[in-house]
């Protein structure tokens, strides 16, 4: 069965079964929280939450897509027999499900998803499931009993395992939207497919019930292939192998992350991605540059990096056209090809001079490699490539980390203004003679918020701010507290900075009337002069269950990651009840 008569099957399953078929929509999502389309559900958010009405839309409550998807997470494992960035997804999806609405307008729960998902592989696909999982249960979410009840009316002998959370719990995409408990079904060792039931809203890590229940499934379209056309790995599908064969000088691994790559630069310059130093600019670039040097190190030797020959690449992205086209009418050869050649003379341009550089350096740390990254459009992929032993040491958090730190700095700089409302004169002071200086003590004043908050979970409420004095070197935060900090106590304070920091939070701010924000359990310096109006800055999601909410006026970073790491240099007494506390940004 090749993947076009997957593709249909699928539709015509759900089609008959009461199913509005949905176009993919389009990689780049509506949701502004998410840079790509990673699933299925995504352009259903609003119809899970009731904010608008399926039935006007699609005349059901359900509907059956197969989503184009791209995930970023994997995309250092492209190479191997079964990632991928770019995929697509069969998914069937049912919204605002009350029990007893009579079909095929109602819409369904656990018990028709679990039927549908079992009728499909085991009928219409012909395949065995070897054993399905679902949800052990936890403190916050209770097992899903029902689902493996279900499973063992359809086949006694079926066999369901459980999982814990990780791998058996599902959303939200974003930083907030529906998700659930979930259960799996598993074919020849590979999990296939994941039906989602979405019970709850997620926003800030707290769960909330959703009014009424939904189902959200999905299916990876390559495995299914390979399950169903009996291959080793995905690229031996025809997904794959119909797009011709690349010369034999080019080993498996470059291969697959040509094949990979070159698929995903068809779809996201189809729906409009361009190449840039930004978000999904940034992918794209990223992948486009990765594919031509893969091609070319392996066709000419490491670091040979002139001339470059097109053709072989060129077919590639033609054959994906001709091939997805039938399917996607959106394909754009046009564009495809002429971004991509755009693209690959900046980039010959920039590995010449680059890798000439790359020749000249010892070993390589996440400043150098960004160095040439900035001056020479040499991305992280390339580096660590061509880099060799050079590059052993680098590592992407740190490389990102620091590309982070640039992309804020002009931000920053020219509308940051100091204080906001005065405030900062109250409670300490905030010194910067320019715009570098200026960002290195956001930083240090978002983490000094951090340091706060952390010292209270470590030594109790006893701790606030007595005082604080920031400078481009250090971070100043005096604190009531009656005693030494043990070394035990300081490490722990400095690993929870540095826990929130890597979770990359979101820092925000609402401005409300001061008798307000104080119901907010914000912290509040006690011997601040107030304005009757004052901002309650925050670190999480939402003020509600932010780590750290204070009275302040700003400037902050945006996110967490912006202040790299967090380092507590000095801690010492000055006064009765007082300690002190330098501790600087890395
Ligand atoms: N949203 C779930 C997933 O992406 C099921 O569709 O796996």
């Amino acid at each position: 069965m090749n993947a076009n008569e997957i593709r249909k099957k699928f539709l015509d399953f759900f089609e008959k079964r009461g199913h509005k078929i949905v176009p993919s929509s389009s990689l780049i999502p509506d949701d502004p929280s998410v840079l790509l389309t990673t699933a299925g559900m995504q352009q259903f958010k609003k119809y899970y939450t009731g904010e608008v009405d399926p039935i006007k839309d699609f005349g059901t409550k359900n509907a059956a897509s197969i989503q184009k998807s791209f995930r970023t997470s994997d995309i250092d494992e492209v190479g191997d027999e079964s990632h991928l960035t770019f995929f697509e997804m069969l998914g069937n999806f049912s919204f605002g499900y009350k029990p007893g609405e009579a079909s095929p307008k109602g819409g369904y729960f656990k018990k028709e998803a679990i039927e549908y998902g079992h009728d499909f592989i085991t009928k219409e696909m012909g395949l065995k499931i070897d054993y399905v999982s679902v949800f052990e249960g936890d403190k916050e979410v209770p097992a899903d009993i029902e689902s493996e009840k279900i499973w063992k009316s359809l086949d006694k002998n079926i066999v369901v395992k459980k999982f814990s959370r990780e791998d058996n719990f599902w959303g939200p995409t974003g930083s907030e939207g529906p998700c659930g408990p979930t259960t799996e079904i598993y074919v020849n060792g590979v999990e296939i497919w994941n039906m989602v039931f979405n019970e709850y809203y997620c926003s800030g890590g707290k769960l909330e019930k959703l009014k009424t229940p939904g189902v959200d499934t999905g299916m990876g379209l390559e495995r299914l292939a390979m399950i169903a056309q009996n291959k080793k790995n995905i690229f031996e599908t025809d997904l794959f192998a119909d797009l011709g064969e690349l010369p034999a000088i080019v080993d498996d691994k470059i291969k697959r992350i040509m094949l990979d790559h070159c698929r995903a630069v068809v779809f996201l310059v189809s729906d409009g991605v361009r190449p840039s130093n930004k978000d999904r600019g940034y992918i794209l670039r990223r992948l486009i540059r990765r594919a031509v040097a893969h091609f070319h190190k392996s066709a000419r030797g490491p670091l040979g990096m002139t001339g470059l020959d097109f053709a072989d690449i060129e077919n590639l992205l033609v054959k994906i056209i001709e091939k997805y086209g039938s399917f996607y009418k959106e394909l754009n050869r046009d564009a495809v090809l002429s971004i991509f050649r755009e693209e690959n003379d900046k980039f010959r341009l920039a590995i010449n001079n680059g890798t000439r550089e790359l020749k000249k350096i010892g070993a390589l740390d996440a400043t150098i490699a960004f160095k040439l990254y900035e001056t020479f459009g040499l991305t992280f992929e390339i580096i660590k490539d061509f880099g060799g032993e050079k590059a052993e040491m680098l590592r992407r958090e740190d490389f990102d980390a620091e590309l982070k730190k640039h992309q804020e700095k002009s931000r920053a700089g020219a509308t940051a203004k100091f204080g906001g409302h005065g405030l900062l004169l109250d409670t300490g002071e905030l010194k910067a003679k320019d715009e570098a200086e200026l960002k290195k003590v956001t930083r240090l004043h978002t983490a000094t918020h951090l340091l706060q908050a952390a010292l209270r979970k470590v030594l109790g409420n006893e701790v606030r701010q007595a005082g604080s004095d920031i400078t481009a070197e250090r971070t100043r935060f005096d604190f009531t507290f009656s005693r030494k900090l043990t070394p035990e106590e300081i490490k722990k304070t400095e690993d929870i900075v540095n826990e929130v920091v890597h979770k990359d939070l979101p820092v925000g701010f609402v401005p409300m009337p001061i008798e307000e924000a104080k119901k907010t359990g914000a912290l509040y310096f006690f011997k601040g002069k107030y304005p009757s109006e004052v901002k309650v800055y925050y670190v999480g999601h939402s003020l509600k269950d932010a780590f750290s909410k204070e009275f302040c006026g700003g400037p902050h970073v945006n996110h967490t990651l912006e202040i790299g790491g967090f380092k507590i240099i000095k801690e010492e007494t000055v006064g009765a009840g007082v300690r002190r506390i330098r501790a600087a940004v890395l």
